[in-house]
């Protein structure tokens, strides 16, 4: 019988003092022959169980490594001892499952996070990553109830397509053709009719085109789900396969998508500090004692929490693209040539100037919207100046860009045309132009990055160390 068990974080919250309890875990640590430190994963706390002393064998003391797994019964007690409150007097004791202190990569120490992503199936057991991962479950959790509660439909989208939702070419093809042998046609071209779907497919880059489907029939849904882009981008802030939210409502323009969008950032920051406090607060100090190895200048001038208060507290800036460019080009950073990269109209803005706008010189997110058309894609709406679109993009400190998005262009000439100039074929889109020719209505969305977010929340500063199994450039292990 397994389900006897009582979850840690059940004890600490209802500290039942002097009922009898059976608990499982993982032994993080084993001191004075008497004391072990477990852990199960459902808190950052671990319990302290009293082997009161030889009423356990040599043999059994001597298996209660790091990592080994245990089952004990006892009864909850006030604990004698500093640093704890309670403890369990173990009466019963047995070892599940053996750890090999000789063996075991983990010691019970600080590693660094590079060794530990070589380890990301064991990284889970330390505290660090138990606290990211509940976290990033919490804001996974927070974002369904966001929606939820507003009556968006949950979508789902599919993950093998055979269209390009961006347009940028970015796409993993999936083929059951052989590896080498496969028919070709009179052009040296690959025969795609002899492919699984008699089609070119690909995995998805984003879930937006069929998410605004579906828009013109529930008004308001959203999608959750994996995306894939073979970019060869080796930054902190790029992953191969990453998961996106995406929202699409009908009957929206841009600025009721910027206001749902700075609603819907500020409601899953709050949900997670009310949730993942006990996890937030390790991560902080994490955070302080690292931050302490940099000269006083480079620290942050707020803990995590309080960044994250501020960000739920503050209003978001709102400025066009254009305006964004003029303040670029009045930065010192500009002027003294500090930027890698140029910046001028017309240019996409790269992560050195969205980290000056929001780190510098607003210090707090910053929502740029109406950027030049040259640079975005093909389904966002046009303006009337006959430049710009009405896109939008959520800069978040420290991290760049979080979130993504437009109005779409409703207009059926206005997209074709546009379609057209950018030799987008309309075959592959027939579908999506139809939502134009059979009650087109004005339409918006976003697309939220979900491990920009993770990483945003967690203050972690590399985003494989946010998603369990990070698929990036030269790299899929598991
Ligand atoms: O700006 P993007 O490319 O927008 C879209 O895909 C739209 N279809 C969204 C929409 O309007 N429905 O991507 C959206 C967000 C970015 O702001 C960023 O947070 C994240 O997805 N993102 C990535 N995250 C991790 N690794 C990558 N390679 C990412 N590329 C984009
Ligand atoms: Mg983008």
């Amino acid at each position: 019988m397994f389900n006897i068990k009582t979850k840690i974080k059940s004890i600490f919250l209802e500290l039942p003092i002097g009922s009898t309890i059976t608990v499982m875990g993982w032994v993080r640590t084993f001191r004075n022959n008497q004391f072990i430190s477990l852990n199960d994963g459902s808190t950052i706390q671990n319990l302290q169980l009293y082997l009161p002393l030889g009423s356990f064998d040599d043999s059994i003391c001597k298996r209660l490594t790091t990592s080994s797994s245990i089952k004990a019964t006892g009864e909850l007690i006030s604990s004698q001892g500093k640093g704890q409150e309670i403890e369990l007097k173990v009466e019963k004791l047995e070892i599940l499952g053996d750890s090999p202190a000789d063996l075991y990569p983990l010691q019970p120490k600080k590693h660094n996070l590079e060794f530990l992503r070589e380890q990301a199936h064991l990284r889970m057991r330390t505290n660090t990553f138990g606290s990211v991962f509940r976290i990033r479950h919490e804001l996974a959790f927070a974002i369904h109830s966001y929606f939820h509660q507003r009556g968006f439909l949950y979508w789902h989208t599919p993950i093998i397509t055979s269209s390009d939702a961006e347009g940028a070419g970015e796409m993993f093809r999936v083929t059951t053709l052989p590896p080498t042998g496969a028919s070709t046609l009179p052009d040296g071209s690959l025969d795609f009719n002899a492919d699984f779907f008699g089609k070119q497919t690909h995995l998805t880059v984003s879930g937006q085109l069929e998410g605004e489907l579906a828009a013109m029939a529930f008004g308001e849904i959203y999608t959750f789900g994996p995306t894939f882009r073979a970019e060869n981008s080796n930054t902190t802030r790029h992953l191969a396969e990453f998961w996106m939210v995406e929202p699409e409502m009908a009957f929206y323009d841009l600025e009721d998508n910027m206001d749902l969008a700075e609603s819907f950032i500020k409601s899953i920051i709050q949900q997670v500090l009310s949730q993942g406090r006990e996890d937030l607060q390790f991560l902080e100090q994490r955070l302080i004692d690292e931050e302490m190895q940099l000269p006083a200048d480079k620290r942050s001038p707020y803990t995590l929490i309080q960044k994250l208060e501020l960000v739920r507290d503050t209003p978001f800036v709102r400025i066009s693209y254009t305006e964004a460019v003029n303040i670029l080009i009045q930065s010192n950073p500009y002027k003294k040539k500090k930027f890698a990269y140029d910046i001028q109209w017309g240019m996409d803005l790269q992560s050195e100037h969205e980290r000056y706008l929001v780190e510098k010189h607003f210090k707090q997110p910053v929502i740029v919207y109406n950027y030049p058309k040259e640079i975005k894609a093909f389904y966002m709406r046009q303006n009337t100046d006959g430049k710009t679109v009405a896109a939008m993009d959520i800069l978040a400190p420290g991290i760049g860009e979080i979130v993504g998005g437009s109005q779409r262009e409703e207009r059926y000439d206005m997209l074709l045309s546009r379609m057209n100039q950018l030799q987008i074929p309309h075959q592959q889109l027939h579908w999506y132009l139809d939502t134009r020719r059979f009650g087109t209505v004005p339409h918006a969305g976003f697309g939220l990055g979900f491990e920009r977010m993770v990483q945003f929340v967690t203050g972690m500063s590399n985003i494989r160390d946010v998603i369990p199994f990070p698929r990036t450039p030269k790299s899929a292990l598991y």
